[in-house]
This record gives C-alpha cells, structure tokens and sequence, in this order.
C-alpha cells in the first residue's frame, strides 16, 4: 500500500514527538520513504540523529542553508512529496498553517506545497479546546487539511481531556486512506473513520453504567448495569462528529477512544460531572443511577458485632435527568433518557417523559427474563411529545447507531 509512497514529515514541538519516532519505522517498515523537517521546537523532543537514522535520510531544520538550498531546497522539499503529515501538530505549528505564515522551514514547505497535508493535532486540552486553535481548525478543514485525532485520555501535563496525539497506528491507517483515496476528512483518534458526520461541530454529553452508593468503605449498593448501551452511544455520536463527554459510573468497559471520559462512582458525583460538562447540544442519560443512597456513609467499615444486622437508612439521590432538563439556559438542546422497566413499560416511560421535563425517552424492559442488563440486545420503545416508537429487538450498537441517526434527523429538521 505504501510502497515507494514519499512522505515529507515535519515533527514540531510537542511532546508527543516521541511517538512519532515509531511512527517513522511503521512507515518504512510498510515501503513508504520519509523525510523529515524538524522545527526548532521540535528539536528540543527528538533529536535530529534519531530522525535521520530511523528514516535513513538527513534531517531538513534550516530555511536559510546555502548547501540545502544548493542540493534539496524548501520547494523541492514539499514538490518531492505524495504527502505531508505534520505530527505532531502543535498549536503553535496550526496557527502558523492557518494564517499562512512561512518563517521557518516546516512551515515554509507548508505553503509551497500543492500536495494533500495530514496533521496529527497534539497538545493541552485547554489548548485545544481554546477558541483560537478551533478557529485554526476549522479554517484548515475548509482548505482540505486532512486530520486523524487527537484522541482523548491523561495527558502528559497531568491533566485530562482532548488533546493526545492520534497512536502511531492510528495515524498509519489515516495515512493509507490517504493513498486508498478514501481518507475522511477527519479521522477520529480510535474511532471508525466517517464520511458522513453530520453531528460534527456539535457537544453531546453521555451517561452510562452504574452508579455505587457508598454504605462504608467497603461496602455499597449498585445495579447490575454494564454500561454497555450508554458506550455505544457514546461512541456512535462520536462517530457522527459530535464532542463527546461520557460520564461513566464503574463498568468493565474499556474508555471508548476519541472521547472525553470522565469517570465518577456515586450518583451525586455524576451529576456535579454533567454540570459541569454543560452547555451541549444534546444529552443522553443512558446511567442506571441509583435511586438510593445511604442517609449516612459510615467511616469505618461496619462490624458483625453480635447485635444484628444494622439498619440502613437511605435517602433520595438527586435526579440527574429532571436536574438537566430544569437547566434553564443550561438545559441540553435535546434531552433524552432511558427508563429501565421491568413491568408496565410504555405506560411508565410516558410518566417520566412528562416528570423529567426530557423530549424523548427511550423504554426498554430489563426483567431477569429479557437479559438487557449486561447482555448485547435490547427492545426500545423510544416514546417522544408525538407517540411511541416500537423498534425491534436489536444489538446495543445498532441501537446506539439508529438512536445517533435520530438525533442527527432531528437537527436538520430544526436547522
Ligand atoms: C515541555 C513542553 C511541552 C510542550 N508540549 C506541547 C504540545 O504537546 N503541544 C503544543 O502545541 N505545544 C507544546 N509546547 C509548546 C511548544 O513547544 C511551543 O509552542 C513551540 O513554540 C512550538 O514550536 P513549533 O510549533 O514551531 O514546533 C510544549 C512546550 C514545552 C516546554
């Protein structure tokens, strides 16, 4: 696929530039020949004598060398190439592309080139998520930059979010889209590449799995809620385009890639989480959050101390659903939750529709009988102002696909 593909690589100053020292070697490994450009920032990650000696070729780091200009100059750089992939991609770096500046060499070859460019995005959430480098963004997606990631997870800087460069594969496999002529204009980080992503430029806000009610430090109370629906969700907006923040309580699931995930234990916590994730577009509160918790968290673990069990307490836990949909200015644009039954479905789900103030919530029986807690299929009823929908029995990713297709539907209808 990549064989005898020329790839003009420019590695800036970010921290991820390790990783795109293996990122070299895949690509060598797969045909493809790469010459690198190394920005004075980047230098200050790798170092030119590993770039040029897993690339087998000379590092390229200065515009005004007179023997460079002689033998391969700035132009030759960016017209030698099929592609150029600048990972990582740093704010600095995008800024630069997005005004058209050309005071170095990276950036120099970048504006003399007619050939299809792939960044790599790498840096600090509060970076990229700042209103400078979203309008950088978008301005280079409007030009036909291609993009793969960033992905979302612990950062380097200690914090949390979007902003991890894209996994050396996951840029391999943007890259052979490229050549395949099928690249997406935006390949998520870990995400299924998407032609159609109608969500995109859209914030969705998911909840998903368990909540645990401390009753002592080793005990508490939980459901059997896997969180499975709520991640293919989750995943199937990202997909779609739409940033998305899943609030998810204690699963056995893997962190879906290209999604902030902020995980949380009890139901209080994962309520302060969606607050603080608002404004968004659209929210989908797919969390069995217990109804319950204790009145009284003990401190210490409690003791079979001969006097009988001892009695719990418990209280109401805030509602997580009804609290977003009296969010005022706040409330998600659209607001949907599932109700878990195991008896009167359709007919308690109206209830809660009209109770919580949501536009549409989704039913779906989960007695003993059907298997939805913790299986793979479930029955919706997706119940809204206008009726009842029946859907058929059906994965949880179909059901996340087709509720994700829905919400898409009703944007353009309201656009
Ligand atoms: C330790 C350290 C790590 C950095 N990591 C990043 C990063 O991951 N992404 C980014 O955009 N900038 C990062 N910066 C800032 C850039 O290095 C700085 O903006 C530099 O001017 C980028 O130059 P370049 O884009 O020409 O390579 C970092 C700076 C330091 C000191």
């Amino acid at each position: 696929m990549l064989s005898n593909k020329r790839i003009l690589l420019i590695v800036a100053g970010g921290i991820a530039a390790y990783k795109t020292l293996e990122l070299i070697r895949r690509l060598r490994e797969r045909g493809a020949s790469v010459r690198c450009i190394l920005t004075r920032g980047g230098a200050q990650f790798v170092t030119p004598l590993s770039l040029a000696a897993l690339s087998g070729d000379r590092v390229y780091d200065d515009l005004f060398s007179l023997t460079d200009e002689a033998a391969m100059g700035h132009i030759e750089l960016s017209r030698d190439a099929d592609l150029l992939v600048v990972a990582p991609a740093t704010a600095d770096l995008l800024a630069k592309m997005a005004t058209g500046l050309a005071d170095d060499l990276a950036t120099t070859a970048l504006l003399a080139s007619d050939k299809p460019v792939l960044v790599a995005p790498s840096m600090n959430v509060r970076m990229w998520e700042h209103a400078a480098t979203r309008a950088n963004i978008e301005t280079l997606a409007a030009r036909g930059v291609l993009r793969v990631g960033p992905g979302a997870g612990d950062m380097a800087c200690g914090e949390f979010g979007e902003g991890r460069m894209a996994e050396p594969d996951e840029i391999l496999g943007a890259i052979e889209a490229v050549f395949r002529g099928d690249a997406p204009a935006v390949t998520p980080s870990g995400g299924a590449p998407a032609r159609n992503r109608p969500l995109e430029g859209r914030k969705a806000l998911v909840t998903s799995g368990p909540t645990h009610e401390a009753i002592d430090p080793v005990r508490y109370i939980a459901n059997r809620s896997s969180g499975k629906q709520g991640h293919a969700i989750a995943r199937a907006l990202a997909d779609l385009g739409a940033r998305t923040t899943l609030v998810s309580g204690p699963t056995a699931l893997a962190d879906p890639a290209g999604i902030s995930v902020i995980h949380v234990e009890s139901a209080a916590e994962m309520l302060a989480a969606c607050q603080q994730s608002l404004p968004v577009d659209v929210a989908v509160c797919a969390a069995a959050v217990s109804d319950w918790r204790t009145a009284e968290e003990a401190g210490q673990k409690m003791k079979k101390d001969g006097g009988g069990p001892p009695a719990l307490a418990l209280i109401e836990n805030p509602d997580i659903l009804r609290t977003l949909g009296e969010a005022g200015n706040l409330r998600p644009g659209l607001l949907i939750g599932f109700a878990a039954e195991t008896e009167k479905i359709v007919e308690h789900a109206k209830v809660k529709l009209e109770r919580k103030g949501a536009d549409w919530i989704l039913a779906n029986d989960v007695s003993p009988a059907t298997g939805t807690f913790g299986g793979d299929a479930n029955v919706i009823h997706l119940i809204d102002g206008d009726g009842v929908e029946d859907w058929p029995r059906m994965s949880k990713e179909e059901v996340a696909r087709r509720l994700v297709e829905r919400i898409a539907e009703n944007f353009v209808a309201k656009a």
